[in-house]
């Protein structure tokens, strides 16, 4: 796929690293940042879950009604079409457009989760990725990284989705693996078990850093 004007940043982690806060800190900085170029817009989007399509394949990944629970590999074949509809749909229209595009998730996610997490082949879901993206792949990742014991104490008691619900053991699996991804892969790593503005301003810094490395 073409290289197009705008950028693609992704925030990664495991459920309960502080996610949601960073995004919304992220998504009032950037605009204001001076890192976006005059008159682009800046898109905040989701995986599952940024299209239409994708909100329906969501609520069937997260939240399946009885007996519709998907087995590892269409959970697999359903997070990859999301991500071709919202690569399609979304980003890819937006990146032409010139615009920025922060997605919360993106193909770390499926690695991380699918592969490190559920065990299954890592060199076929590098192949899927690359269906499903046709190519586009992140200008910057930024990994939160929490240990994983502070993360569950953060979730509380709030009910869990099926991913979440998969236990201690698959989540360690899944966070060892977003580790293995960030170094491989030149991830910014950003400490997350800190207060909310500290983890917000080693974001911003590390960004400003990363962009000052690209070509305008
Ligand atoms: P969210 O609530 O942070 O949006 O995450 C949705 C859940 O889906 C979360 O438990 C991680 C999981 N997930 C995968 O297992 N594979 C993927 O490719 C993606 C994007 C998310």
């Amino acid at each position: 796929m073409a290289r197009s004007k705008g950028r693609l940043l992704v925030l990664e982690g495991i459920d309960g690293c502080g996610k949601t806060s960073q995004l919304q800190q992220l998504s009032s900085w950037l605009p204001t940042s001076g890192l976006m170029p005059a008159g682009s817009q800046l898109i905040v989007t989701r995986e599952p879950g940024g299209t239409a399509l994708g909100k329906s394949l969501r609520e069937l990944l997260l939240h399946p009604p009885q007996d519709a629970d998907p087995g590892p590999t269409a959970e697999l074949l359903m997070y990859a079409a999301d991500r071709a509809q919202h690569v399609d749909r979304v980003i890819q229209p937006a990146l032409e457009r010139g615009d920025w595009v922060l997605s919360d998730r993106f193909t770390g996610s499926t690695m991380a989760y699918q592969g490190y997490g559920r065990g299954l082949d890592r060199e076929l879901i590098t192949d899927l990725e690359r269906i499903a993206t046709r190519g586009l792949s992140p200008d910057v990742t930024v990994w939160l990284d929490i240990p994983l014991a502070l993360s569950v104490q953060r979730r509380g008691s709030r009910e869990e989705d099926r991913i979440e619900a998969e236990g201690f053991a698959f989540l360690e699996r899944v966070s060892n693996g977003f580790s293995n991804l960030a170094k491989a892969h030149g991830w910014v790593s950003v400490m997350a078990d800190r207060p909310l503005l500290e983890v917000a301003e080693a974001i911003q810094t590390a960004l400003l850093t990363r962009a000052a490395s690209w070509q305008r």
